[in-house]
């Protein structure tokens, strides 16, 4: 055999394949400098909104996440940073109506997404709590009266302990709660709320909870992880199924919030990246597309993680699909496996506080990729964490004219929400991350709104129809 035949044989394959991958999955960067970001067109009746969740504003619970808050990891360092626990967060448990003002005064939004606390709805198994469930409708009825449309998250990564303790979506038996709590919160405001999401970012709670342990329970160990991932996707139907039979509930959209990260190469002329890109695309993003799309969930992490079933019962199960979507991830496998994590900048990209690259190409590329389902698309997060204030306009101006050019470009695109309302607890990044389009200080608990806000509103009262 001629070696050296074989050696240039070998070299041209490898050279092959990575030409192909490279023009299969572009990357692509846009000249900035010279777009137009006033050329954007959104229609009449089209969703203009920000998201908060429960335990990130409410502060004062304490029978959730919150315990989590007060332990320190195997190394002895505090689970959130400094040990700060989310405490009094940002009030909005008492805040809500000066909050909504806000919305409606200043903001001048017309949607509005935050979850219901399953914790303070259902404190122990199957006792509900009446003051609680008040508390939601008359967030729900002043929002109705301020003119912006509630959209209520079921589950927005927090679980009350009793469910936790009991081994949480670990286990398939555990799915009767919550559906439970999701058919009583249906029974008490159904009619109100037009849009109902059920789990948000099912592979982020799964992921840093029970893939790198940084989220509770603090498991490490990815074959757990993809059992919970499998059984919040057969929740995520349960809840839609459910829901659909109950009275009103043909009159409601059900969906899911799915979170995509792009996963692209570090070096695009190493397969090593290539196959971690190919691998974290599948198990991060196809695993739930693929569930709703073909009813057919996989995921495989080769020697970590394989978990491949049927479910035609999944078959477009949701009404539209929530997209939350802040970066694309640029892989390596030298990478840190904590957050934050390693961000590769490429040439003249700007960072975030967070730390993600400002890139609305990757946005534009998400909402192309979630339209593969078939179904409207609403974007229920995306937002920049920015303590200067001087990346927010820039990150809104450049996000809205992507979705303008995918909404252009065939995305049937139904509303934007922007993550978050109100600067507020980052779970594993404490109070750090300043992602409000509304400062708090934490101190005296005074909003104002940040200067880069404005950008949004301008656009906001260009397009909203009803003026
Ligand atoms: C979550 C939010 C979080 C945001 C910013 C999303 O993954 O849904 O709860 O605050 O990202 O990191």
């Amino acid at each position: 055999m001629d070696w050296a035949v074989v050696s240039v044989g070998l070299i041209l394959l490898y050279a092959a394949i990575c030409i192909w991958l490279h023009f299969r999955y572009p990357e692509p960067h846009w000249d900035w400098e010279n777009i137009d970001l006033d050329d954007l067109a959104f229609p009449p009746g089209f969703l203009w909104g920000s998201a908060t969740a429960a335990h990130q504003v409410e502060g004062g619970n304490h029978n959730n996440w919150s315990r989590w808050e007060t332990q320190v990891d195997e190394d002895g360092v505090p689970r959130v940073p400094d040990g700060v626990p989310s405490g009094r967060a940002v009030e909005h448990w008492e805040r809500y109506p000066e909050d909504i003002a806000l919305m409606r005064d200043v903001l001048h939004l017309t949607s509005y997404r935050f979850s219901v606390e399953w914790s303070r709805i259902e404190p122990s198994p199957g006792k509900f709590d009446d003051a609680a469930i008040a508390h939601y409708r008359d967030v729900i009825v002043r929002l109705l009266d301020a003119g912006i449309t509630p959209m209520v998250t079921l589950h927005h990564f927090t679980n009350p302990l009793w469910f936790e303790d009991m081994g949480g979506f670990e286990k398939a038996e555990n799915i009767e709660y919550f559906v439970r709590f999701a058919r009583r919160v249906f029974e008490e405001f159904g009619a109100k709320v037009p849009r109902w999401c059920t789990f948000n970012e099912s592979a982020p709670y799964s992921v840093m909870g029970y893939g790198l342990g940084v989220f509770p329970p603090g498991v490490k160990n990815f074959q757990r992880m993809a059992h919970v991932l499998h059984h919040m996707m057969q929740a995520h139907v349960r809840v839609y199924d459910t829901i659909k039979a109950m009275p009103g509930g043909e009159d409601v959209e059900v969906g899911l919030v799915k979170n995509v990260f792009q996963f692209d190469p570090y070096r695009r002329w190493s397969l090593v990246d290539w196959v971690m890109v190919r691998v974290m695309e599948s198990a991060y993003n196809e695993s739930i597309l693929g569930f709703l799309r073909d009813g057919y969930f996989r995921l495989v992490i080769p020697t970590k993680a394989r978990l491949v079933a049927r479910h035609p019962e999944a078959v477009g199960k949701t009404d539209f699909i929530g997209l939350n979507y802040y970066a694309n991830l640029v892989v390596s496998p030298f990478m840190r496996t904590k957050p934050p994590f390693d961000v590769h900048l490429r040439k003249g990209q700007i960072l975030t506080d967070m730390p993600y690259a400002i890139y609305a190409e990757g946005f534009y590329r998400a909402l192309k990729q979630v339209s593969t389902l078939g179904k409207p698309i609403i974007v229920t997060e995306n937002g920049i964490a920015d303590d200067r204030d001087d990346r927010r306009a820039i990150w809104i101006r450049r996000y809205l004219y992507a979705l303008s050019q995918a909404m252009k470009d065939g995305c049937d695109v139904r509303g934007y929400h922007y993550w978050s309302l109100l600067d507020n607890f980052e779970w594993a990044e404490g109070y750090k991350m300043r992602f409000g389009l509304v400062r708090v200080d934490y101190d005296t608990q005074e909003r104002h709104v940040w200067g880069g806000t404005k950008a949004y509103v301008d656009i906001i009262d260009r397009f909203r129809s009803d003026g």
